[in-house]
């Protein structure tokens, strides 16, 4: 299926590796051109070419924070009227005990997971609006639909930014702009790999024992492939997508039980 967004601008947030990287694939094979941001200049360059060599789109690279405001600013800089925008904030949830929690750290996190995402949205949207086409896809958790012990802290702004998500589509899908959020289940990627081995040290255990007791909670029995994500994102950045939004859509490979 042709996705209709050739020659689309995109900005794809947290891209050098992993998801991001991934949805930043996806949409370059559609023809989009690119906006990439991350932290390293290195692998992000290297990211950048290899995306051109592979799908000859226009791919820009900007080192960058995007949790930061300066970072935000950068990349609008250099992509001030995206057609596309894919929010992540790259950052890996790290577990803490709520307990210890003072108001810095909470906000911390908001800065985190809801602040940097409704920042690019904030200032994008009116351009897509004025433009009659924008898509927006925020890459957030499963377990926003099912919260988990020590996570608190992440999962409520990632809520909260679907929450207020919700309230604004209805805004803005009459001009044909839509705001979607993805929440990826087990994906192969280094941050995920990271995560077990930080539970198995925390739980004493190996990192083996930790990964087969994930895989026996998921249904499908792996971990899914990134590109399982950015073809996701892509279908929902493609014209064809304009009549759904304000969506959380689970990609877990069975694990959420929940109807809705
Ligand atoms: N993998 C999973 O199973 C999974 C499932 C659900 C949700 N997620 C969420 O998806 C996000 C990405 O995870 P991933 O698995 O793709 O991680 P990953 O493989 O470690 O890749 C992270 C990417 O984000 C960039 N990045 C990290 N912090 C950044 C920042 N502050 N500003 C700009 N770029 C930043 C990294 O490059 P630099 O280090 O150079 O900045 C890298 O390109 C995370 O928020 C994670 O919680 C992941």
């Amino acid at each position: 299926m042709d996705l209709g967004i050739k020659g689309r601008t995109a900005i794809v947030c947290a891209a050098s590796r992993g998801l991001g990287r991934a949805c930043a694939e996806s949409l370059a094979r559609e023809g989009a051109n690119l906006t990439l941001i991350a932290r390293n200049p290195g692998p992000l360059e290297e990211a950048a070419r290899e995306i051109r060599a592979a799908h000859g789109v226009q791919v820009a690279a900007i080192a960058g924070d995007v949790t930061e405001a300066a970072g935000r600013d950068a990349l609008l800089a250099a992509c001030p009227a995206p057609d596309i925008l894919v929010t992540n904030p790259g950052v890996r949830q790290v577990p803490g005990d709520f307990r210890s929690f003072d108001r810095a750290e909470w906000l911390k996190w908001w800065d985190v997971h809801f602040h940097s995402s409704i920042d690019l949205i904030t200032r994008t949207t009116p351009g897509m609006a004025a433009r009659k086409f924008g898509r927006v896809v925020n890459v957030s958790v499963s377990f926003i639909k099912f919260p988990q012990v020590g996570f608190a802290h992440s999962h409520a702004a990632r809520v909260a930014l679907s929450g207020a998500v919700a309230a604004m589509v209805r805004e803005l899908v009459g001009q044909n702009v839509t705001i979607n959020t993805v929440c990826p289940g087990l994906f192969d990627t280094d941050a995920l790999h990271t995560n077990l081995h930080g539970h198995a040290r925390r739980g004493n255990t190996t990192y083996e024992a930790i990964l087969a007791d994930r895989l026996r909670t998921c249904p499908a029995g792996r971990l899914a492939d990134p590109k399982e994500c950015g073809d996701l994102v892509a279908f929902l950045c493609s014209a064809q997508a304009g009549f759904m939004t304000g969506q959380n859509i689970v990609n877990d490979g069975g694990v959420y039980q929940g109807l809705f």
